[in-house]
């Protein structure tokens, strides 16, 4: 499947859903604020305790977070063009063709001014330059499918605007990508895992086969790329979508030869297996004093409009998995 969210025949919903990932990153990134190592950044300045509304002062300007113990994943969306979009697409020279709405032909632009609004407090401002403080000699890691390759682009767009003239570069090896920002010794980096665990989909420029097959307890080979990150932010969606069954590797079996010997297990049960060869991963690779892990679980698509019809598979899939 080819995904392509923003194509000139796009329609509103699917360009929105694209804006909806950016806007939930930022998310993200306010409760990373949160994190115990939020207070070195500043130290002295503050202190945190529950229910206080915090201001930190950064070169005259105030930063206001809300309250610890607000719950920011209770709210809605607001139309906000007074603060929004927080970059212009034409202003990032790093987004790929993919995800550059405009450029490739829509016409309207309200999509990029919403805002998460929680419903018991309010966000503050995004501020590039406190994030970055809060980066500074650190490793942010994005691993999964192409959702969190539009997570992890937008986040190098959010950073990349508060240091205009710093070196920053873009670097691309087989399964990684990295984005170095030297003044700031900080490293936002994607790695393609789209089922996370290994599979024959596991080349990010040839994974559009067929059949494509997993091994639900093979994580290792990817997962060695991943240690010694600050954050990891996983997400595993989008190709679990494609059909009710999975395929997954026979025992012994590899990708080498020719013909690959799979069973077909049912999804749900084959999510299962990978997620928790992924948590025991977890479990015996991260120290949690060190790193701060975040999983992000189904999200908006960024399906074209040929691929609507796929959206009704989602809602089976999720009433599958909520039941
Ligand atoms: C923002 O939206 C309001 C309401 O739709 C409109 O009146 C206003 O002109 C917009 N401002 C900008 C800067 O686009
Ligand atoms: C840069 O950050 C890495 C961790 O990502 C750290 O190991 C290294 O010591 C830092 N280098 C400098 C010069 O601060
Ligand atoms: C994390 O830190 C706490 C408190 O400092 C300590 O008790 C605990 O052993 C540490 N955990 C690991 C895995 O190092």
């Amino acid at each position: 499947m080819s995904l392509i969210p923003c194509r000139s025949n796009y329609k509103w919903s699917t360009c929105y859903r694209y804006f909806l990932l950016m806007v939930f990153l930022l998310l993200l990134f306010r409760i990373f604020m949160y994190s115990e190592n939020f207070r070195s950044v500043f130290s002295g300045s503050f202190l945190l305790s529950r229910n206080e509304v915090h201001v930190i002062r950064e070169k005259d300007e105030e930063v206001i977070l809300p309250p610890k113990d607000c719950d920011l994943f209770t709210g809605k969306w607001v139309f906000d063009n007074a603060t929004h979009p927080l970059y212009k697409e034409e202003e990032c020279g790093f987004l790929s063709r993919q995800v550059t709405c405009l450029r490739n032909g829509r016409r309207d632009s309200l999509y990029q001014n919403w805002r998460w609004q929680p419903r018991d407090c309010s966000l503050p401002r995004f501020k590039a330059k406190l994030l970055l403080e809060k980066l500074r000699g650190k490793r942010l890691m994005f691993v999964g499918d192409s959702l969190n390759r539009n997570q992890w682009e937008s986040m190098v767009c959010l950073l990349q605007s508060g240091v205009p003239l710093a070196k920053k570069r873009l670097s691309d090896s087989s399964s990684e990508s990295v984005f170095r920002i030297e003044d700031y010794n900080t490293t936002v980096e994607f790695y393609w895992a789209p089922f996370l665990v290994e599979s024959n989909a596991d080349d990010p420029s040839k994974h559009s086969i067929l059949d494509r097959v997993i091994m639900p307890e093979s994580i290792n080979k990817h997962g060695d790329n991943w240690k010694g990150a600050d954050y990891l932010v996983f997400n595993t969606y989008i190709w679990w979508m494609n059909s009710a069954n999975m395929k997954v590797l026979k025992q012994g079996g590899t990708f080498d030869e020719g013909a690959t010997e799979y069973d077909e297990i049912e999804r749900t049960a084959a999510f299962g297996r990978v997620l928790r060869t992924w948590a025991k991963w977890i479990e015996e690779n991260v120290d949690p004093n060190l790193t701060s892990v975040y999983f992000i679980s189904m999200s908006p698509m960024h399906f074209s409009e040929r691929f609507e019809m796929t959206l009704n598979v989602d809602v089976q899939m999720q009433m599958q998995m909520q039941n």
